[in-house]
């Protein structure tokens, strides 16, 4: 059941989309979203193609399996959140007071293929993380706590509604650090992303298994 929801954003249209999974308890939903505009400056593959494939991918497998699970799924792409979370802000304010306290969970997924990839779990509700880091640990991969990003996607309207909220995350414009370069490999000194929010965010600028494993920590 996709549903569009179109916002103004200074003089200019943009558009959310959601798709609910039918069944499930309504009282207790969770969703999955990731930002589906770049920058002007960008070509915008992994930030943020990557977290919205991977999101539309989780949704249909989801289908293809018609798989029942015991909450109600809701899949969820941002307009606009490069222009200030704009999208997601949107559609928190406008949550009635009745839905609000339905929803269990928000997971965000914003540049989750990084080219030189490092594995960031979000360190926000314990229950969350904790689900993440229980699936990089039966990969044998170490994670980190995300901490440059508090606030920077759109998890952070949700989470100062008080919804519970995860996400992960592959690194961005900082440099890998000879600690991380031993756990992950790669270079140490050289950026996780060094195109972001460049032209050279090109579907090039993606590493595969990066997006793969987050991917499947979505469906997780
Ligand atoms: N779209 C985000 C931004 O440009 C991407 C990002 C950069 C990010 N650093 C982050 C997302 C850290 C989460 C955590 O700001
Ligand atoms: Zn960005």
């Amino acid at each position: 059941h996709p549903t569009p929801q179109h916002f103004t954003s200074p003089g200019r249209t943009g558009y959310n989309l959601t798709a609910d999974w039918p069944g499930g308890d309504t009282g207790q939903v969770v969703m999955a979203g990731s930002h589906l505009d770049s920058v002007t400056s960008g070509a915008g593959i992994n930030d943020n193609g990557s977290g919205s494939a991977a999101v539309l991918e989780t949704a249909l497998a989801v289908a293809r399996s018609g798989y029942q699970p015991t909450k109600h799924l809701r899949f969820a792409w941002w307009g606009a959140e490069e222009l200030g979370l704009v999208g997601a802000k949107y559609y928190v304010n406008n949550l009635s007071s009745a839905n609000r306290p339905r929803i269990s969970g928000y997971l965000n997924f914003d540049m989750i293929g990084s080219p030189h990839p490092g594995y960031f779990v979000y360190h926000d509700d314990p229950a969350i993380e904790k689900t993440f880091k229980d699936y990089y640990a039966g990969l044998g991969i170490p994670t980190e706590i995300e901490t440059e990003g508090d606030g920077r996607s759109d998890h952070a309207p949700f989470k100062n509604a008080g919804v519970p909220v995860g996400g992960l995350f592959s690194g961005a414009d900082y440099t890998k650090t000879s600690a991380q370069a031993a756990k992950w490999g790669g270079t140490a000194g050289q950026a996780f992303d060094r195109c972001y929010h460049s032209s050279c965010d090109t579907t090039a600028n993606i590493n595969d298994t990066a997006l793969d494993r987050n991917s499947d920590a979505i469906a997780y």
